[in-house]
């Protein structure tokens, strides 16, 4: 493979998917760190796992099981990436596009994208979802952005719009959803970092004076590759720790999957109201 993604790059990826599993999903799933239970409750699973899809980027991290879940899900056909892999891991950004361009060569026309958050906004807590309603592309910004290279003119324009990442009618839903579960649901901005080192109390209070409410290390690229091609996309922070605005607290891995464990029962809830919905 080579700096960029090709076309050829993406169908020999959907063609090895496709010699696994004949399941055609119109709903594409990322879940983030900590969140992989999601994909435990989809019927009929059929598993590809990503070492088995060339040019797949393949996560060593904590809490990502590093497969692909076909199946259903309150009557949706769904594939689920149980487990992502990030920028900080080492792959180019192209790269890391794969996958997401793998979903839409499968078909997908909507992603369900979730990560784990710290929270910069003062208001939220540990155990909160955060429907992402904006995003702050700082890694792009800093010239990290996927569809860096040559622009592949049948999957989408040379400058894409983004002006509504975030689909309004997935927001209305899943506020509609949140309510009638009686599951408390901030909204807020995301904003990705490269990571993998956490920020400093600096970083956070300039965060927090540019409008962001969430932090993390994932998600914008893939939802740029989604608007890139018209997907669809609903983006769903699980907050997991109080950013550390003021220096007193530490933040750890272990407390992001911790989170994790409150957090996915509560994300799976939403997302199955979703999905049954569409
Ligand atoms: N910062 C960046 N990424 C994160 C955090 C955080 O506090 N928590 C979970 N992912």
């Amino acid at each position: 493979m080579g700096d960029f993604l090709t076309s050829a790059d993406i169908e020999a990826a959907a063609s090895a998917i496709k010699q696994k599993t004949s399941l055609k999903p119109r709903i594409g799933m990322i879940l983030g760190s900590g969140l992989g239970s999601l994909a435990e409750s989809i019927e009929n699973p059929e598993y590809v796992p990503y070492g088995d899809i060339p040019g797949w980027p393949i996560s060593g991290v904590k809490g990502h099981a590093g497969r692909l879940v076909f199946g259903t899900l309150e009557g949706q056909q769904v594939v689920v990436m149980q487990g992502r892999t990030h920028y900080y891991e080492g792959y180019d950004m192209p790269r890391l596009g794969l996958p997401v361009r793998a979903m839409q060569a499968l078909g997908i026309e909507m992603i369900v994208i979730t990560n784990a958050a710290g929270a910069v906004n003062p208001d939220f807590d540990p155990g909160d979802l955060m429907l992402i309603t904006d995003h702050l592309n700082f890694i792009g910004m800093a010239g990290q952005n996927p569809l860096r290279g040559p622009n592949l003119e049948e999957l989408g324009p040379r400058f894409p719009d983004m002006s509504q990442v975030y689909d309004r009618q997935l927001l209305a839903l899943t506020r509609e959803v949140a309510a009638a579960e009686s599951v408390t649901l901030r909204e807020g901005v995301y904003c990705c970092l490269a990571g993998p080192s956490f920020e400093t109390p600096a970083d956070l209070r300039f965060l927090r004076a540019v409008g962001v409410d969430a932090v993390g290390m994932s998600t914008v690229p893939e939802a740029t590759i989604a608007r890139h091609s018209g997907t669809r996309v609903l983006g769903i922070s699980g907050i997991s720790n109080k950013a550390n605005l003021d220096g007193n607290t530490e933040t750890t891995h272990e407390e992001v999957l911790e989170a994790g464990k409150v957090l996915a029962p509560k994300l799976t809830q939403v997302v199955r109201g979703v999905l049954r919905k569409l």
